[in-house]
Protein backbone atom coordinates (compact mmCIF):
# COMPACT_ATOMS: atom_id res chain seq x y z
CA UNK A 1 0.00 0.00 0.00
CA UNK A 2 1.07 3.32 -1.00
CA UNK A 3 0.29 6.07 2.26
CA UNK A 4 -0.82 9.02 0.04
CA UNK A 5 1.19 12.03 0.16
CA UNK A 6 0.10 16.09 0.58
CA UNK A 7 3.48 18.40 0.05
CA UNK A 8 2.98 21.74 -0.30
CA UNK A 9 5.52 23.91 -2.27
CA UNK A 10 6.63 27.23 -0.88
CA UNK A 11 8.25 28.40 -3.18
CA UNK A 12 10.05 31.70 -2.62
CA UNK A 13 7.52 32.75 -0.20
CA UNK A 14 7.10 33.23 3.39
CA UNK A 15 8.68 35.01 6.25
CA UNK A 16 8.76 33.60 10.04
CA UNK A 17 5.19 34.57 10.80
CA UNK A 18 3.84 32.42 8.37
CA UNK A 19 4.60 29.20 10.22
CA UNK A 20 1.68 29.81 12.31
CA UNK A 21 0.03 28.25 8.82
CA UNK A 22 1.82 25.13 9.57
CA UNK A 23 0.05 25.29 13.59
CA UNK A 24 -3.16 25.16 11.83
CA UNK A 25 -2.60 22.35 9.51
CA UNK A 26 -1.31 20.05 12.28
CA UNK A 27 -4.79 18.40 13.15
CA UNK A 28 -5.15 17.31 9.11
CA UNK A 29 -1.55 16.48 9.06
CA UNK A 30 -2.52 13.57 11.81
CA UNK A 31 -5.00 11.99 9.49
CA UNK A 32 -4.83 9.15 7.01
CA UNK A 33 -2.73 11.29 4.84
CA UNK A 34 1.07 12.21 4.60
CA UNK A 35 1.67 16.04 4.67
CA UNK A 36 5.16 17.43 3.09
CA UNK A 37 5.70 21.23 3.34
CA UNK A 38 8.86 22.49 1.81
CA UNK A 39 9.06 26.07 2.94
CA UNK A 40 12.35 28.54 1.75
CA UNK A 41 15.24 26.84 3.26
CA UNK A 42 15.36 30.58 5.93
CA UNK A 43 12.38 28.90 7.75
CA UNK A 44 13.50 25.06 7.41
CA UNK A 45 14.77 25.05 10.85
CA UNK A 46 11.87 27.14 12.37
CA UNK A 47 9.88 25.09 10.58
CA UNK A 48 11.37 21.73 11.91
CA UNK A 49 10.51 23.04 15.37
CA UNK A 50 7.39 23.75 15.22
CA UNK A 51 6.54 20.75 12.59
CA UNK A 52 4.54 18.37 14.77
CA UNK A 53 3.26 15.21 12.68
CA UNK A 54 4.20 17.06 8.93
CA UNK A 55 7.22 16.43 7.28
CA UNK A 56 9.68 19.02 6.19
CA UNK A 57 11.83 19.49 3.46
CA UNK A 58 13.94 21.28 1.07
CA UNK A 59 12.98 22.90 -2.83
CA UNK A 60 16.49 22.41 -4.11
CA UNK A 61 19.94 20.91 -3.20
CA UNK A 62 23.54 21.14 -4.70
CA UNK A 63 24.96 17.92 -6.37
CA UNK A 64 28.42 18.35 -4.30
CA UNK A 65 28.17 17.85 -0.42
CA UNK A 66 30.12 20.60 0.67
CA UNK A 67 32.58 23.40 -1.35
CA UNK A 68 33.03 26.33 -2.75
CA UNK A 69 29.49 27.71 -4.18
CA UNK A 70 28.18 30.69 -3.00
CA UNK A 71 24.45 30.58 -2.08
CA UNK A 72 24.12 26.92 -3.00
CA UNK A 73 22.65 24.83 -0.21
CA UNK A 74 23.77 20.90 0.22
CA UNK A 75 21.86 18.16 0.87
CA UNK A 76 23.23 17.11 3.87
CA UNK A 77 22.82 20.49 5.09
CA UNK A 78 19.35 20.00 4.23
CA UNK A 79 19.59 16.68 6.48
CA UNK A 80 21.18 18.40 9.32
CA UNK A 81 18.02 21.29 9.61
CA UNK A 82 15.64 18.27 10.08
CA UNK A 83 14.51 18.54 6.76
CA UNK A 84 13.75 14.62 5.67
CA UNK A 85 12.60 15.51 1.86
CA UNK A 86 14.02 17.54 -1.35
CA UNK A 87 12.14 18.45 -4.46
CA UNK A 88 14.29 18.12 -7.49
CA UNK A 89 13.84 19.47 -11.27
CA UNK A 90 10.87 21.45 -10.46
CA UNK A 91 10.16 23.11 -13.55
CA UNK A 92 11.03 26.82 -12.42
CA UNK A 93 14.40 25.39 -11.29
CA UNK A 94 14.74 23.54 -14.87
CA UNK A 95 13.70 27.34 -16.28
CA UNK A 96 15.26 29.57 -14.22
CA UNK A 97 18.75 27.79 -13.26
CA UNK A 98 19.01 25.91 -16.35
CA UNK A 99 18.74 22.57 -14.78
CA UNK A 100 18.86 19.88 -17.25
CA UNK A 101 17.86 15.79 -16.33
CA UNK A 102 21.92 15.16 -15.58
CA UNK A 103 21.91 18.04 -13.44
CA UNK A 104 18.74 16.41 -11.24
CA UNK A 105 20.30 13.26 -11.50
CA UNK A 106 23.34 13.88 -9.42
CA UNK A 107 21.21 15.72 -7.49
CA UNK A 108 18.93 12.83 -6.52
CA UNK A 109 22.40 11.05 -5.80
CA UNK A 110 22.92 13.15 -3.58
CA UNK A 111 19.88 13.74 -1.76
CA UNK A 112 19.70 10.38 -1.21
CA UNK A 113 23.41 9.95 0.03
CA UNK A 114 22.35 12.00 2.85
CA UNK A 115 19.32 10.02 3.46
CA UNK A 116 17.19 11.98 2.03
CA UNK A 117 13.55 11.29 0.30
CA UNK A 118 13.68 13.31 -3.30
CA UNK A 119 10.82 14.48 -4.72
CA UNK A 120 11.94 14.41 -8.46
CA UNK A 121 9.30 16.77 -10.80
CA UNK A 122 8.84 15.80 -14.50
CA UNK A 123 6.41 17.99 -16.90
CA UNK A 124 5.48 18.91 -20.63
CA UNK A 125 5.16 22.38 -21.91
CA UNK A 126 2.01 23.57 -23.56
CA UNK A 127 3.71 22.93 -26.83
CA UNK A 128 4.75 19.27 -26.30
CA UNK A 129 1.37 18.66 -25.31
CA UNK A 130 0.13 20.36 -28.32
CA UNK A 131 2.35 18.52 -30.52
CA UNK A 132 1.75 15.03 -28.95
CA UNK A 133 5.32 14.62 -27.21
CA UNK A 134 4.03 14.63 -23.61
CA UNK A 135 4.63 10.56 -23.12
CA UNK A 136 7.93 10.88 -25.01
CA UNK A 137 9.30 13.91 -23.01
CA UNK A 138 7.81 12.16 -19.56
CA UNK A 139 9.72 9.07 -20.85
CA UNK A 140 12.98 11.19 -21.52
CA UNK A 141 12.85 12.98 -17.79
CA UNK A 142 12.20 9.70 -16.05
CA UNK A 143 15.12 8.08 -17.71
CA UNK A 144 17.08 10.99 -17.55
CA UNK A 145 16.41 12.49 -14.07
CA UNK A 146 16.46 9.42 -11.79
CA UNK A 147 19.18 7.46 -11.07
CA UNK A 148 19.76 3.56 -10.44
CA UNK A 149 18.84 2.55 -7.08
CA UNK A 150 15.01 4.14 -6.61
CA UNK A 151 13.22 2.77 -3.89
CA UNK A 152 9.75 3.04 -2.66
CA UNK A 153 11.17 4.78 0.42
CA UNK A 154 13.90 7.49 -1.33
CA UNK A 155 11.61 8.44 -4.49
CA UNK A 156 8.75 10.24 -5.05
CA UNK A 157 7.69 11.37 -8.63
CA UNK A 158 5.54 14.49 -9.19
CA UNK A 159 3.69 14.87 -12.84
CA UNK A 160 3.71 18.64 -13.53
CA UNK A 161 2.75 19.71 -16.27
CA UNK A 162 4.39 23.47 -16.77
CA UNK A 163 1.54 24.50 -18.28
CA UNK A 164 -0.83 23.67 -15.35
CA UNK A 165 1.48 25.28 -12.61
CA UNK A 166 0.00 28.62 -11.51
CA UNK A 167 -2.42 29.00 -14.17
CA UNK A 168 -5.87 27.52 -12.84
CA UNK A 169 -5.31 25.34 -15.92
CA UNK A 170 -5.61 21.53 -14.99
CA UNK A 171 -5.71 18.37 -17.47
CA UNK A 172 -8.57 16.31 -17.71
CA UNK A 173 -8.62 13.33 -15.17
CA UNK A 174 -8.40 10.90 -18.23
CA UNK A 175 -5.32 13.10 -19.50
CA UNK A 176 -3.81 12.92 -15.77
CA UNK A 177 -4.48 9.06 -15.49
CA UNK A 178 -3.07 8.18 -18.79
CA UNK A 179 0.67 10.07 -17.78
CA UNK A 180 -0.05 8.50 -14.50
CA UNK A 181 -0.17 5.14 -15.77
CA UNK A 182 2.57 5.33 -17.99
CA UNK A 183 4.94 6.50 -15.38
CA UNK A 184 3.91 3.81 -13.07
CA UNK A 185 4.48 1.34 -16.19
CA UNK A 186 7.63 2.73 -16.47
CA UNK A 187 9.10 2.64 -13.16
CA UNK A 188 7.90 -1.24 -12.75
CA UNK A 189 9.89 -1.69 -15.91
CA UNK A 190 12.96 0.24 -14.80
CA UNK A 191 13.00 -1.04 -10.90
CA UNK A 192 11.02 -4.22 -11.07
CA UNK A 193 7.67 -4.60 -10.39
CA UNK A 194 7.83 -4.39 -6.25
CA UNK A 195 9.76 -1.08 -6.37
CA UNK A 196 7.57 0.24 -9.62
CA UNK A 197 4.43 -0.09 -7.67
CA UNK A 198 5.87 1.17 -4.61
CA UNK A 199 7.31 5.04 -5.44
CA UNK A 200 4.48 7.35 -4.75
CA UNK A 201 3.15 9.52 -8.13
CA UNK A 202 1.82 12.95 -7.25
CA UNK A 203 -0.11 15.51 -9.47
CA UNK A 204 1.11 19.02 -9.27
CA UNK A 205 -0.44 21.91 -11.40
CA UNK A 206 -3.32 24.15 -9.69
CA UNK A 207 -4.39 22.11 -7.61
CA UNK A 208 -7.23 23.44 -5.22
CA UNK A 209 -9.68 22.07 -3.08
CA UNK A 210 -12.49 22.63 -5.40
CA UNK A 211 -10.25 20.01 -8.12
CA UNK A 212 -8.56 17.78 -5.50
CA UNK A 213 -11.29 15.34 -4.87
CA UNK A 214 -11.82 14.16 -8.72
CA UNK A 215 -7.97 14.16 -9.26
CA UNK A 216 -7.45 11.97 -6.16
CA UNK A 217 -9.60 9.28 -7.82
CA UNK A 218 -7.72 9.18 -10.79
CA UNK A 219 -5.90 5.71 -10.98
CA UNK A 220 -2.05 5.81 -9.78
CA UNK A 221 -2.07 9.23 -8.44
CA UNK A 222 -0.66 9.03 -5.04
CA UNK A 223 -1.71 12.93 -4.19
CA UNK A 224 -0.28 16.17 -4.47
CA UNK A 225 2.69 18.52 -4.82
CA UNK A 226 0.78 22.15 -4.40
CA UNK A 227 2.03 25.41 -4.73
CA UNK A 228 -0.24 28.21 -3.95
CA UNK A 229 -2.82 26.49 -1.99
CA UNK A 230 -0.56 25.01 0.46
CA UNK A 231 0.54 28.35 1.66
CA UNK A 232 -2.60 29.05 3.64
CA UNK A 233 -3.94 26.30 6.29
CA UNK A 234 -7.53 27.62 5.02
CA UNK A 235 -7.02 25.89 1.64
CA UNK A 236 -4.35 23.21 2.46
CA UNK A 237 -6.19 21.51 4.99
CA UNK A 238 -9.31 20.73 2.51
CA UNK A 239 -7.27 19.25 0.19
CA UNK A 240 -5.52 17.16 2.68
CA UNK A 241 -8.62 16.18 4.18
CA UNK A 242 -9.71 15.28 0.43
CA UNK A 243 -6.39 12.96 0.14
CA UNK A 244 -7.05 11.37 3.31
CA UNK A 245 -10.75 10.43 2.58
CA UNK A 246 -9.52 9.05 -1.01
CA UNK A 247 -7.23 6.62 0.82
CA UNK A 248 -10.29 5.27 3.12
P1 LIG B 1 0.63 25.53 -8.15
O1 LIG B 1 2.16 25.02 -8.18
O2 LIG B 1 -0.11 24.57 -7.24
O3 LIG B 1 0.70 26.91 -7.61
O4 LIG B 1 0.13 25.44 -9.56
C1 LIG B 1 2.46 23.66 -8.20
C2 LIG B 1 3.95 23.46 -8.17
O5 LIG B 1 4.68 24.20 -8.85
O6 LIG B 1 4.45 22.56 -7.47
Amino acid sequence: MRRKLAAGNWKMNGLAADLSELDAMQDAADGAAEVLICPPATLIGQAVARRGAIAIGGQDCHKSGSGAHTGDISAPMLADAGASHVILGHSERRTDHDEHDDDVRAKCRAAWEAGLVAVVCVGETLEEREAQNTLDIIAGQLAGSVPDGATGHNLVIAYEPVWAIGTGKVPSTDEIGDVHDFIRARLERRFGEGVGRSVRILYGGSVKPGNATEIFAVSNVDGALVGGASLKAADFVPIINALGASSA
